[in-house]
């Protein structure tokens, strides 16, 4: 997939150089204005997304995260309500934290973290679950210029292995336990079991675990290594000066999963990342000062990282932290929280809003959710019926639905519909399962599988062909990486890995990954991370892993599984498959379906030909394709028989 040299276009020879915006419509600079710098920038973008790619935004400027999100705030507005913490379950308190709370906390933490060691630059791994002291250490993190790793708190021992290791984190924060739908998760035995996955290799880094008192549980502890936060923080000031950082220093490296490999160290940095986070943030969702702001999300994805902590706080919003989930402890636990704390804008995933939809109107009916004015979606494609159902039953028809599209690498919403100017109105006409438009400052462009570009109304690869402030800079200690993954298949532009329609209104949709990604419930997921989970256990040869279409997950995960020579086919052994693939990534990766492959489809070169293994697990065995170049044909006639998705 190159793109060949056309002059026509004329922005091929034109992005070979690094050039600032001010062709573009937007005035970053203007934008950056949005947040306080302790030096202004007085250049906007510088890059190129030609080898060598190189990212640059604000370049000269100086500023602190957490002074935006707090400090600065707290002249005008120290007694409003930062966060709203609702508690897994509803008969605990839920608590309400100010602007004048937040500060203290986030001095304190950071105080501790010092203590503990840290210094700027370093990398902290955070394994904790939606509870504030989550928000209190990654902002405690930016204030000392630490750079923080969230690792979803649904993860393994051995992804957490992997991720700790990957960035050479010399502290841990976890919690003695998470709470979620009524279950606990042991997360500090899962930092202990990690640490000692790491200890066996020779690669334990981490010199302190930072724990947080959450359920009280019994745990294990070793002395030299482990602190409770709540001792440490009695121990420290509240007063820590935040770092003055420069705009392209790291502010944090989120991993992700790629369609190769392991999953990727995802870098962001601070100036251009902050702004973007509150541009979008306001543009999107047009918060209005005293709304109380909803997204659903875990800070151990993007969208916590930007629409629950950075974007809102940025904003001087009041935004929800919300430890629990949808169904617990009933399927009206989403609208009861809009009721009690009068939710104004609520932001979740089609996952969430499929699975509720199942279960009928009458469980949403029973609340008022009069506060609600806007809803938005985010994280995999959705499909008109949910769309309708969440305009119709939850907002009452009368609350616009935005469908935003990004991804952890773009650091914020890149097409979406938006507030008008004034912050009052949305378009009219909002279609079902359209992300609508790209944001002002964003430039996507769709293109065939040539590199051609397709203009009007089209179906095609998404690419993006000019920076914007809150993108990616680097993969983690992998620029190659970085250049190889979202630079090469076309030459000067950021391809999205994303397949797209653009409809004669101009209007963009979605259609979904075009790579081996998968998205699982909204959860990212490489094929060949599940494939070398399951080939992990000594009985399995190999396994290919496709998506196929799932009523309430978006995608599932199917997986077919050769075994070894001897080892007995039975369902016993799928269970405990299932089971060794939790354990190894975490319980997102959970497959749906194994099917016992004698044989995989496999060119003469001995490459395995997924498109007929996703066409069969999609159960359209009509449209196989040709399959003459198969090293041995008969394989697809096993495999089409013993189909467990009929
Ligand atoms: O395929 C797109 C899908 O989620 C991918 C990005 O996943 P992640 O990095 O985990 O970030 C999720 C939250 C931003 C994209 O490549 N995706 C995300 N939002 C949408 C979407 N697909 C369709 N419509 C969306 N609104």
């Amino acid at each position: 997939m190159k793109r060949p040299i056309d002059n026509s276009i004329g922005l091929f020879l034109f992005g070979q150089t690094p050039y600032t915006l001010s062709m573009s419509k937007i005035d970053w600079l203007e934008v950056s204005e949005r947040i306080d710098w302790l030096k202004k920038p007085t250049v906007a973008g510088d890059y190129s997304f030609h080898k060598p790619v190189s990212i640059q935004w604000f370049a000269d400027g100086e500023l602190n995260v957490s002074y935006n999100c707090v400090d600065r705030h707290l002249p005008q507005h120290a007694n409003e309500v930062a966060l709203i913490w609702e508690p897994d379950n509803p008969a605990e308190a839920s608590k309400k934290i100010t602007y004048a709370e937040l500060s203290i906390q986030v001095n304190r933490f950071a105080n501790v973290l010092k203590k503990q060691g840290v210094k700027k630059g370093d990398r902290v791994t955070l394994y904790l679950p939606m509870i504030v002291e989550a928000v209190y250490a990654m902002l405690a993190c930016t204030r000392i210029g630490a750079v923080h790793s969230v690792v979803f708190a649904g993860f393994s021992a051995d992804s957490i292995a992997n991720r700790i290791e990957d960035c050479d984190s010399n502290i841990v924060i976890t919690a003695d336990e998470g709470l979620r739908g009524g279950k606990k998760i042991e997360l500090k035995k899962n930092i202990d079991e990690a640490l000692e996955l790491l200890s066996a290799k020779g690669k334990n880094s981490v010199s302190k675990v930072v724990v947080v008192k959450r359920t009280g549980a019994d745990i294990a502890w070793t002395s030299q290594v482990d602190v409770w936060y709540h001792e440490e923080s009695a121990q420290v000031s509240d007063v820590c000066a935040p770092e003055p950082m420069k705009a392209e220093d790291p502010l944090f490296i989120l991993y992700t999963s790629g369609s190769t490999g392991k999953p990727k160290g995802v870098l962001h940095t601070t100036g251009g990342y902050l702004v973007y986070a509150a541009y979008t943030h306001e543009k999107v969702f047009g918060y209005r000062a005293g709304e109380v702001y909803w997204c659903t999300a875990d800070v151990g994805w993007i969208t916590g990282h930007s629409y629950i902590v950075y974007g809102p706080l940025a904003n001087r919003a009041t935004t929800l932290v919300f430890e629990g989930i949808p169904s617990y402890p009933d399927v009206s636990r989403f609208w009861q929280v809009i009721d009690k704390h009068q939710v104004n804008i609520f932001y979740t995933a089609p996952t969430a809003i499929r699975a509720l939809m199942r279960e009928g109107e009458e469980p949403v009916k029973k609340f008022s959710r009069k506060s609600l004015r806007l809803l938005g979606s985010v994280g995999e494609p959705i499909n008109p019926e949910a769309w309708s159902w969440y305009q119709r039953v939850v907002g009452d028809g009368r609350c616009p639905v935005v469908d935003t599209w990004w991804q952890t690498e773009t650091g914020g919403i890149l097409i979406s519909a938006c507030a008008s100017e004034d912050g009052t109105t949305y378009p009219e006409v909002l279609k079902p399962g359209a992300a609508t438009r790209p944001l002002a400052g964003i430039y996507p462009e769709i293109l065939d599988t040539e590199g051609k570009i397709l203009t009007g109304a089209a179906e095609g690869l998404l690419v993006i062909k000019e920076s914007w402030p809150g993108q990616m800079r680097t993969v983690y200690r992998d620029h190659a990486r970085f250049e190889e993954t979202y630079f090469s298949a076309f030459a000067g532009y950021y391809f999205t890995g994303d397949g797209c329609r653009r409809d004669a209104d101009g209007d963009y949709w979605i259609t979904g990954r075009v790579d081996d990604v998968l998205n699982i419930s909204g959860h990212r997921l490489g094929t060949a991370e599940v494939e070398s989970a399951f080939v992990s256990d000594a009985r399995v040869s190999e396994a290919a892993v496709v998506g196929y279409p799932h009523d309430i997950k978006g995608q599932g995960i199917y997986a077919y599984i050769t075994l070894k020579n001897g080892v007995t086919p039975t369902e016993e052994l799928k269970a405990e498959l299932r089971q060794h693939v939790r354990h190894v990534i975490g319980p997102i990766a959970t497959p749906d379906i194994i099917q016992w492959a004698p044989g995989l489809p496999k060119t003469r070169s001995g490459k395995i030909m997924r498109r007929i293994l996703r066409k069969i697990a999609e159960n359209q065995i009509e449209s196989l394709g040709d399959t003459s170049t198969l090293a041995d044909p008969s394989v697809v006639k096993d495999l089409v028989e013993n189909r467990s998705n009929k």
